[in-house]
């Protein structure tokens, strides 16, 4: 994916890039952050400071990385993704999470069904962030409690330096040695879409949070919002 499309044919655009790259996702992530989206993770379900055998939803689940470590700390996920590549390519058993083929701006989940969810490094591949925000509202039960893992840029002039060369010319060669150089330059590149941290909270607060809270991790490379869903 070279330039960056909108509407319909960024979603077919985005659905089938993560079909073709699922076999090397979880290979090429692990490389490119040296291991660091593993604490990123564990860090996002700490967050949600949910009582354990809470259900949990992994929105956009991608491989299940997020369902896993949601089991590994007591809760009970249900992933959900619109890419049957990547739910293919999910280690077969993510201990007893359910994963479900669907698109996450419209879910197959009754109002107030869920106890909290989880969004890892997705808002800015779907059409729109305000959909899934409504979505989540829906299906969150009152002071149901939600984390949202994005990329970020450090706000220290040297470290963004640092981070610009890394993030916009090493990842897509890493992407281009171990799986497609198209889908690891577009990653950068999508950047773009993602709101301003402020903007980003002010929809979440919006959409019917309270207690927002924005989360610099890793020197500020990525980031984590949590909020709890209005009694
Ligand atoms: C960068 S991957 C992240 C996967 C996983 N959350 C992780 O942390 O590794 C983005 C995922 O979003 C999914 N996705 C994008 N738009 C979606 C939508 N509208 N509905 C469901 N899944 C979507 C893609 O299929 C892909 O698996």
């Amino acid at each position: 994916m070279s330039k960056l499309p909108s509407g319909a044919e960024k979603r077919r655009a985005v659905r089938e890039m993560f079909d073709a790259i699922a076999p090397r996702y979880d290979l090429v992530n692990r490389v490119m952050t040296l291991r660091l989206d593993v604490a990123w993770r564990r860090r996002t379900v700490r967050e949600l400071a949910l009582p354990a055998g809470s259900l949990v939803a992994d929105l956009a689940c991608g491989t299940g990385d997020l369902c896993r470590e949601l089991a590994r700390q007591g809760h009970s996920p249900v992933g959900l993704d619109f890419s049957m590549g990547m739910l293919r390519a999910a280690p077969a058993v993510v201990d007893g999470s359910i994963m479900i083929n669907a698109d996450v701006l419209e879910l197959p989940l009754r109002a107030g069904a869920l106890d909290g969810a989880t969004c890892g490094f997705a808002l800015r591949n779907l059409t729109a962030v305000q959909p899934l925000l409504t979505e989540l509202a829906r299906v969150l039960r009152p002071r149901g409690r939600v984390g949202l893992l994005e990329v970020d840029q450090p706000s220290n002039p040297m470290l963004r330096w640092g981070h610009g060369i890394y993030f916009g010319r090493l990842v897509p060669l890493i992407g281009a040695a171990l799986s497609d150089r198209d889908a690891y330059r577009y990653l950068p590149e999508s950047v773009a879409y993602l709101p301003p941290a402020g903007e980003l909270q002010d929809m979440v607060r919006s959409a019917g949070f309270t207690d927002v809270r924005h989360h610099r991790l890793s020197a500020g490379i990525v980031q984590l919002i949590t909020a709890t869903r209005a009694g």
